[in-house]
């Protein structure tokens, strides 16, 4: 039986998800902001969380109400027979979204839910669930949006950009879900070499090399909210993964990676371990601005320098029209595509960028930017 189910995104990854989920086989597909709704059955939601890139929650809505004062929230939540989604034994963790002007605390709307579900048990059964923020049993997702309250199970749990492959941290990583969204439009799917010149802990590289060969991204993730769930089918789960993992592909290419750090070398070869994903992804110690194109054949570069926020760099304006010049000298043949939340620095690249599209990483306003560099300075200097 089909239902609807909400899948949560970045700000500018709604198309790509919209596809992906097509893609995969979801029906009645609605794109909204951050979001896309759509329908599909169990085993869908199961494969919509192992395998949409840029989701980062899979949201199944139990139903919906409208409310005009907290009480009303309290007796509408009790009402639910929250019985048939969770055990007394069992944990819960509730998490508000409220866009309202009489509602305005979401952490109190997350409260006086929790207070409903609890009181509901206890008057029923005698005991009541206990809260674990971390690792509950159930996740339950409230949304107000004026005086539409919508409940729904977070099919997820953890966010999805968690993939399961980074136990290295380095400073400033990328978000897997924005490297796995930033790679999709650049168009890059495999069919050319990729370098990330200043990689950090390896996320562009490892989502990359994900793309290329199909992997489903979530498929190292230690666990999903719904195998918590009591209607948790795990042949079918099963069923679903084996399915996937029949459309792994092989990768004729290769993925480069640069960083100075010899730390954060370390770290993205570990990352990198962790996925599996070794036999396609080189990684050295290296200086870009001391780098040059080893291949003639076309190339992507996908990278995250140092936006002199969370990393400093010396002078922010050397740093830059560095990374123009290195592409500009270096890099003939190649789509170099950049995100910085720095626009100031990015006018000392002093290349013309053909496309810029506007993201956020984090809290920062990005521009993710193309820059192309054709052939020909190379093979001229070289006649
Ligand atoms: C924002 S971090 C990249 C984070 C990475 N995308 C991730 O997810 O972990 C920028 C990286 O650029 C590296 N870097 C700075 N200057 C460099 C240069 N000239 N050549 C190569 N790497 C450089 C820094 O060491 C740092 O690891």
């Amino acid at each position: 039986m089909n239902f609807k189910m909400v899948a949560k995104t970045l700000f500018g990854m709604e198309e790509l998800l919209a596809n992906e989920l097509r893609q995969l086989g979801a029906s009645s597909i609605e794109i909204g902001i951050r979001n896309v709704s759509f329908e599909g059955d169990t085993g869908f939601m199961y494969k919509a969380n192992l395998c949409c890139r840029t989701a980062i929650k899979i949201l199944k809505p139990i139903t919906g109400f409208n409310i005009f004062t907290e009480d009303d929230l309290y007796k509408k939540i009790y009402d639910i027979p929250w019985e048939n989604y969770m055990d007394v034994k069992g944990t819960l963790a509730v998490n508000a979204t409220v866009f309202s002007d009489v509602f305005t605390h979401s952490q109190y709307i997350a409260l006086k839910t929790k207070d409903a579900i609890v009181d509901r048990f206890r008057d029923r059964v005698g005991e009541r669930p206990n809260v674990d923020l971390d690792h509950p049993t159930l996740r339950i997702n409230i949304h107000i949006d004026r005086n539409i309250c919508t409940v729904s199970l977070d099919s997820s749990g953890e966010s999805l950009h968690k993939r399961g492959y980074k136990t290295e941290s380095v400073l400033a990583p990328i978000n897997e879900v924005l490297a796995a969204g930033i790679i999709m439009l650049s168009g890059w799917s495999g069919q050319c070499d990729l370098l990330d010149p200043m990689c950090g802990g390896g996320t562009i590289m490892t989502e990359a090399a994900m793309i290329a060969c199909n992997i489903p991204p979530n498929l190292n993730r230690e666990e999903f909210g719904f195998e918590t769930w009591p209607d948790f089918d795990v042949d079918l789960y099963e069923k679903i993964e084996e399915a996937a993992l029949k459309k792994v592909r092989d990768f004729p290419h290769k993925i480069y990676g640069y960083d100075t750090d010899s730390i954060a070398v370390k770290k993205s070869r570990e990352n990198i371990k962790n996925a599996n994903l070794q036999d396609f992804i080189e990684v050295k110690q290296q200086d870009f601005f001391k780098s040059e194109k080893e291949k003639d054949s076309p190339m992507f570069i996908i990278f995250n320098p140092p936006y002199d926020e969370r990393i400093s760099v010396n002078d922010v304006e050397v740093f830059y029209s560095s990374i123009g010049n290195t592409l500009k000298r270096s890099y003939p043949g190649t789509q170099a595509w950049m995100i910085t939340s720095n626009m100031e620095a990015l006018k000392y690249v002093g290349l013309r960028p053909s496309k810029k599209i506007k993201l956020f990483n984090g809290k920062l306003e990005s521009k993710l930017v193309r820059y192309e560099m054709y052939e020909g300075s190379r093979k001229a200097s070289k006649q």
